[in-house]
């Protein structure tokens, strides 16, 4: 019995000495490692080829076989230049915040932007973690700027802020008048932060409206959300509620889930109001408790996709999910569990590229919008970020 309890009080020092054990057995600190090295190849081989260009290049994905960038007033500008910010957190290697400013101040304009709403990920996502990491005064002034911009399209008969516009090309003519998408929660947290910096509440108010109207009208019984809810903009009535990227107007689109999920926590975050925090959780349930949730936690681009199991999985959905999940993780503790069985798989040979490959992207298997028949199976700049951001959370919680 002594030699029992000695050898099991042996192996239970080694056991809480090893600090890769300080973390779940299937995302280790080692594994934030390996993902390090893995992306700073990736994104060392396509910094080189922009700069080689002598252009300030913005890649978004693969297509024919080549690279894609895009002009600064797409809704995706954000995420490279973000990406170079959460390498210099991750790394502490200068050369990634030297690009990183490069890139991101090559977003300045985007600050007037207001023909959509997305410019909050567009601004927040590199400028805010420019100024998060550099204190740099004139990135809070970009900040605050696009807060304004982004406020011009709140509709307070509805109490949301008005998506894309009504007549937006690529939809077609869908007769909208205010359409929101459940997108849109990702945009709040520019106008959460923007307040705090200009000392103005009315950015925050305009953000915890349209959290609330959402809650309120996008989201179903069983706890899915729409992707498009139409309002009226005169007298605040839900007019229609549809997709545009799902596969149909009452499926759960896989990234909408993910959007909300993430959204939410930043609610919750900045307000500590229980009922985001709910809402959250309810959407971990209907996302983790799905019967075409797959194994390995990757969610096929649409809960509802006819043909699951053959339907391509959406690598960015999971992405934005974990890294979601980290931040929830603080208050929801066995959700880091989750979040990290998602990032073990994404690091899998099965979703993150060989390097050398995939535009050198660091993950594969992403769909941007199967109805429009774009961006299907495909590296996505958004889903590295998130990744990265993941990543980047995991560390602080479990790895410093
Ligand atoms: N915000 C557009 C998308 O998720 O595809």
């Amino acid at each position: 019995m002594k030699k029992f309890l000695l050898i099991a009080s042996i192996s239970f020092l080694i056991f809480s000495c090893n600090t890769d054990n300080k973390t779940s057995e299937t995302f280790t600190c080692q594994k934030i490692t390996e993902n390090v090295d893995i992306a700073s190849q990736q994104l060392g081989f396509q910094v080189k080829l922009i700069e080689e260009s002598g252009k300030i290049l913005n890649p978004r994905t693969v297509y024919n076989n080549k690279i894609e960038y895009i002009p600064i007033d797409d809704w995706t500008s954000g995420f490279f230049p973000g990406s170079m910010w959460y390498m210099y957190e991750l790394t502490k290697d200068e050369k990634w915040k030297t690009t990183g400013t490069k890139y991101t101040e090559a977003l300045d304009s985007v600050k007037y932007l207001k023909w959509h709403h997305d410019i909050g990920f567009m601004i927040y996502c590199s400028y805010g973690n420019a100024y998060r990491l550099t204190q740099n005064p004139a990135y809070k002034d970009v900040i605050i700027e696009a807060a304004k911009s982004l406020s011009t399209r709140f509709r307070p008969a509805a109490g949301v802020i008005q998506s894309w516009d009504e007549d937006r090309g690529w939809q077609g003519t869908k007769g909208w008048m205010c359409p929101v998408i459940i997108d849109n929660m990702m945009n709040l947290e520019l106008l959460f932060e923007a307040s705090k910096m200009a000392n103005d509440t009315t950015f925050r108010h305009i953000a915890i409206s349209h959290a609330n109207a959402t809650m309120e009208h996008q989201y179903r019984k069983d706890n899915s959300c729409y992707h498009v809810v139409d309002y009226d903009k005169i007298n605040g009535d839900v007019r229609g509620k549809c997709t545009a990227q799902g596969y149909a107007d009452e499926s759960a689109w896989a990234r909408g889930q993910a959007w909300g999920l993430y959204g939410f926590a930043v609610c919750y975050r900045e307000t500590k109001d229980p009922r985001y925090l709910e809402m959250a959780e309810k959407i971990y349930n209907f996302i983790f408790n799905h019967k075409n949730m797959p194994a390995d936690l990757i969610p096929y681009w649409d809960f509802d996709a006819p043909n699951i199991p053959n339907e391509p999985r959406d690598a960015s959905a999971a992405a934005v999910i974990a890294s979601g999940l980290y931040e929830l993780s603080e208050y929801k503790p066995e959700y880091k569990k989750t979040a990290d069985k998602i990032m073990a798989s994404l690091s899998s040979d099965a979703y993150r590229a060989i390097v050398g490959t995939n535009g050198n992207f660091i993950l594969m298997h992403s769909v941007g919008s199967i109805p429009h028949d774009a961006e299907i199976d495909v590296p996505l700049n958004y889903a590295d970020y998130y990744f990265l951001e993941a990543l980047m959370r995991k560390r602080n919680l479990d790895c410093k």
